[in-house]
C-alpha cells in the first residue's frame, strides 16, 4: 500500500505535501526533460535546486537535493491533486536568510499536460501562504527566463492579485536555447499577500484548553 501523503495544507484543488525520501528520489527521470532544465534553470541562486536539474539528472543528484531539504539548506515540496492523489509537480525555498526572512520560490509541474489548468498557481498560493504564515518569512522572490510564457503569464494573471510585483529583469543572466536570456525578477512582501484560508489560522494566537477541561 502507498504511504500516506504527510499533507502540510490544502487549496481547493491542490495540498501541499511534505515529500517522502524514496518517492522524491525515484522521480530522477522526470527532471531530464531538457525544456524543463531550461525553465527552471532561471534561479540563480547557488543552492537552488534549479542550478542542479539541467539533465542529465541522475538519483545521486535527487538523493542530494533531498540531504539539502533534510538540512534545511532549501525547503521542497510536493503538489499533489487533491482529487486523484497524483504527484504532479514540486515546489522549492532556496535561499533562506535570516533576518532578513528572504526566500527563492520555484514551482515547477512535470507534464505538459498537467500544465495551463491553474495547479501551478494554486500551489504557489498556498506555498506563499505557509512561507509568510508558517516560516514567518518577510519577502519571496521568483526568477525566470523572460521567453518562459507559461510563467510570466501565470504570474502575471495570477500572482499579481496575490500581491507579486515585478522588480525588473536581469541581462543575460540565463543560458537557455543556445544563447544567452534575460531573467525577470519578480517580488512579493508579507504585508502584500491577503490572508489565505490555508494558513489564515496560523495567524491567531495558540490557545490551550486549561487543564481538566
Ligand atoms: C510555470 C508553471 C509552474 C506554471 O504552472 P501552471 O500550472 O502551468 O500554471 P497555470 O495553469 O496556473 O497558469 C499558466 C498560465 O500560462 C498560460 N500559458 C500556458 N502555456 C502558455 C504558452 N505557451 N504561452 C502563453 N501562455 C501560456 C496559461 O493559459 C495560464 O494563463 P491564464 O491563467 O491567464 O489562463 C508551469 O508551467 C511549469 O512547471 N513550467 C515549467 C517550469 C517553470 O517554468 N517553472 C517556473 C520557475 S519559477
Amino acid at each position: 500500500m502507498a504511504p500516506r501523503p504527510a499533507v502540510i495544507l490544502e487549496g481547493e484543488r491542490v495540498a501541499l505535501v511534505a515529500p517522502a525520501r524514496e518517492a522524491f528520489v525515484e522521480r530522477w527521470p522526470e527532471l531530464n526533460d531538457p525544456s524543463l532544465g531550461v525553465a527552471l534553470g532561471a534561479g540563480t541562486s547557488a543552492l537552488s535546486p534549479s542550478a542542479r536539474v539541467m539533465p542529465p539528472v541522475t538519483r545521486e543528484h535527487r538523493e542530494a537535493v533531498y540531504e539539502a531539504h533534510v538540512n534545511r539548506e532549501i525547503l521542497a515540496f510536493e503538489l499533489w491533486v487533491r482529487e486523484d492523489g497524483r504527484c504532479v509537480g514540486e515546489a522549492y525555498l532556496a535561499g533562506i536568510s535570516w533576518p532578513r526572512g528572504g526566500a527563492d520560490l520555484t514551482v515547477a509541474v512535470y507534464a505538459p499536460d498537467d500544465r495551463g489548468r491553474g495547479l501551478g498557481s494554486e500551489g504557489a498560493a498556498l506555498l506563499c501562504a505557509y512561507a509568510f504564515d508558517g516560516l514567518g518569512l518577510n519577502r519571496l522572490s521568483a526568477r525566470f527566463g523572460r521567453e518562459n510564457a507559461p510563467a510570466a503569464q501565470a504570474v502575471r494573471s495570477s500572482g499579481t492579485g496575490y500581491g507579486w510585483r515585478e522588480v525588473g529583469y536581469e541581462r543575460g543572466a540565463q543560458w537557455g536555447f543556445g544563447r544567452r536570456l534575460d531573467v525577470e525578477v519578480w517580488e512579493l512582501l508579507r504585508g502584500d499577500f491577503p490572508p489565505h484560508p490555508a494558513t489564515e489560522a496560523l495567524r491567531e494566537p495558540v490557545t490551550t484548553a486549561p487543564a481538566g477541561a
